[in-house]
């Protein structure tokens, strides 16, 4: 059985990797700033939840937290992550900077942390949870597809410019998930549920991939999207978003 370290665990899609990881016999160290709903999970999932109450955009309480884990972890998934939708009719620069705190910064603090005692121990594997939005910009998220652009492009990076470690760099591109994050969200289609969507995740990582891209159709869209040369992609934007 493994030791996970899942940030953002107390909502969404964290929370039920964290519940399902508990259910399939693993350990799991929940970090996220709602301590009061991590502890209301520890009562309910039992011992194998530890609860961390954690700011991930704090570099300093990340590397507090993952030096006094009480065992170094096998799977450090970094799910905490922000939401900006809706289009701004001005620049938003806090936007950029409060997501890349959290979906950029608050996930390479983590593997600032355990980067080195996994490397130490010859083995672990970092996930990050981005986003289909990594792939080509959609309208009224800026801020929301760069931060995830820009994770996808650290993790890749890191796993085609270090060393062979064995260490493992894992990307996770979902489409639409219903959690509270995507609450009230106009627009969505091929939803899934945050718990289909947890499985998913689980059985990918366990199952060695290193890129989890899900829903088939949505991921085929926006690979045919990503595929298009720029003026095609902003045609497209205009024609179907804006009409
Ligand atoms: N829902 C979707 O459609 C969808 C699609 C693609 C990708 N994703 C990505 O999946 C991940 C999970 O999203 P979700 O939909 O499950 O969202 P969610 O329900 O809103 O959960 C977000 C989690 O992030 C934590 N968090 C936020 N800021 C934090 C911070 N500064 N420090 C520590 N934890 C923080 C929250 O916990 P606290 O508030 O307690 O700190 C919460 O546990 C995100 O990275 C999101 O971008 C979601």
């Amino acid at each position: 059985m493994a030791i996970y370290l899942i940030t953002g665990a107390s909502s969404g899609i964290g929370r039920e990797m964290s519940r399902l990881a508990v259910e399939r016999g693993h350990t799991v160290y929940g970090l996220a700033r709602r301590k009061d709903i991590l502890d209301e999970m520890a009562s309910e999932l039992g011992e194998r939840f530890l609860p961390f109450a954690c700011d991930v955009s704090d570099k300093a309480a990340v590397h507090e937290v993952c030096e006094n884990l009480p065992d170094l972890p096998q799977i450090a998934i970094m799910s905490a992550g922000l939401g900006a939708f809706g289009a701004k009719s001005e620049f938003d620069m806090e936007s950029f900077e409060r997501l890349f705190s959290v979906n950029f910064f608050g996930a390479l603090h983590v593997i600032d942390a355990l980067y080195k005692p996994f490397k130490k121990r010859g083995s672990g594997t970092f996930v990050g949870i981005s986003s289909l939005s990594a792939y080509r910009a959609l309208p009224g998220w800026p801020s929301y597809c760069a931060s995830k652009a820009a994770l996808t492009a650290a993790l890749e990076g890191l796993a085609v410019s270090l060393p062979k470690e064995n260490l493992r760099y894992v990307t996770v591109h979902p489409s639409f998930i219903a959690t509270p994050m995507t609450a009230g969200q106009k627009g969505m289609f091929l939803v899934w549920e945050a718990d289909r969507a947890a499985a998913h995740i689980l059985d990918g990582i366990e199952a060695g991939k290193i890129d989890i891209v899900f829903p088939a159709v949505t991921r085929f869209l926006m690979w045919i999207l990503r595929l298009a040369p720029s003026w095609l992609h902003r045609a497209s934007i205009n024609l179907f978003f804006k009409a």
